[in-house]
C-alpha cells in the first residue's frame, strides 16, 4: 500500500457475491479447477465466508485458496476452513516487529505471526508465507525464515520485488533469484530442488530434516510466462491477462478461454 493510500473503487462498481459465484460457475465449467480469493484485501470482505462457501459448493473446484495479510484472519479462519478454504497463502515479508511497521506502515506482525500457527493448528499443510524480499530491507532475514521451516510445515516462498504502480520499485531493491539461493545454501547445503508441475509459478525446494520446504517465485530474472495458466478477475470485473501488464480488458464471458486457475482480485 503507498504512503498516500490507494484510491477505492465504488462499491456499486465492485462484483457482488451474485455476479461472483456466475462467473467462478462460468470458469470451473470451461475447466477451471482452483480458485484463489487474494486483493486488495480479501478479509476485509464483509460476506468473504459466504463466498468462500457457496465457491466451494461449485462442481468442479477441487482447490479454493486464500491470499491475504494475514491481519484479520485468526478470528475468521475456522470458519473459513469450514466454508470450504481449503489452501493458504499469508504475506509476512520479515519476522522482525520493527521492520513490519517500517515496511507497511502499520502495526500487526503478532497478528500476522498468529495467523500463521492458528492455520498450522487448524491443519493446512502446508501454510504458505509469502516473503516479498527488497535488498537492505529483509535480504538479512531469509535464513530466519527457512529455519521456520524446520519443524513446522510452511512453505517459505521468497518473491523477486517486481515493479508495480506506486511502490518506489528500483532494480538495486531486487534481490534476484541466484542470490537468494546461494544465500540459503551456504546455511543450509542439504537445499534440494523438487520435481515442479509445469504450471508452477514457483521453483520448490526441501531441506533434510525440514517439515516444510523452501519456495522461489522468479518473475524478474527467470520468469515462467510459458507455463502460466492463471486467470485474473478484478473486484470491477475487468480481467487482468498478466500481472506485469498495465492492461485491463472487459471481456464478454463467451470470450473468456479456459485455464486451470482463477484469481478473483
Ligand atoms: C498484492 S498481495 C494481495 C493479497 C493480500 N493483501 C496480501 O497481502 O497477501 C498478493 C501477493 O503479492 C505480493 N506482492 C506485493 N507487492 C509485490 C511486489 N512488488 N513484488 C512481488 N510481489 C509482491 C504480496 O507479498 C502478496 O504475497
Amino acid at each position: 500500500m503507498p504512503a498516500e493510500g490507494v484510491e477505492l473503487t465504488p462499491s456499486p462498481q465492485i462484483l457482488t457475491k451474485t455476479e461472483i459465484l456466475r462467473l467462478a460457475n462460468l470458469f470451473l465449467s470451461s475447466g477451471v479447477t482452483k480458485i484463489r480469493l487474494t486483493g486488495g484485501e480479501p478479509t476485509v470482505r464483509k460476506d468473504i465466508e459466504d463466498i468462500c462457501l457457496e465457491l466451494s459448493n461449485l462442481k468442479g473446484l477441487r482447490t479454493l485458496s486464500m491470499t491475504t495479510n494475514g491481519i484479520a484472519l485468526t478470528r475468521k479462519l475456522p470458519r473459513l476452513k469450514d466454508c470450504g478454504l481449503t489452501s493458504l497463502n499469508i504475506s509476512v515479508d520479515t519476522l522482525v516487529p520493527a521492520k513490519f511497521e517500517f515496511m507497511t506502515k502499520r502495526r500487526g506482525h503478532e497478528k500476522v505471526m498468529n495467523s500463521i500457527n492458528a492455520a498450522i493448528d487448524l491443519g493446512f499443510n502446508p501454510v504458505k508465507v509469502n516473503c516479498v524480499v527488497m535488498r537492505g530491507f529483509n535480504d538479512d532475514g531469509i535464513c530466519d525464515f527457512v529455519e521456520l521451516t524446520r519443524d513446522k510445515p510452511i512453505d517459505i516462498r521468497f518473491i523477486e520485488f517486481m515493479p508495480f504502480d506506486g511502490n518506489v520499485w528500483n532494480v538495486k531493491k531486487l534481490v534476484p533469484y541466484s542470490e537468494m539461493l546461494d544465500t540459503v545454501m551456504k546455511q543450509f547445503p542439504s537445499l534440494k530442488r523438487d520435481q515442479d508441475h509445469p504450471t508452477d509459478t514457483a521453483k520448490n525446494f526441501t531441506i533434510d530434516g525440514h517439515e516444510g520446504r523452501v519456495s522461489f517465485i522468479t518473475s524478474m530474472t527467470e520468469h515462467f510466462c510459458a507455463g502460466c495458466n492463471r486467470l485474473r478477475l478484478l473486484a470491477d470485473g475487468n480481467f487482468k491477462v498478466c500481472l506485469f501488464g498495465p492492461s485491463e480488458l472487459a471481456v464478454s464471458m463467451a470470450e473468456y478461454g479456459s485455464g486451470s486457475c482463477l484469481l478473483l482480485d
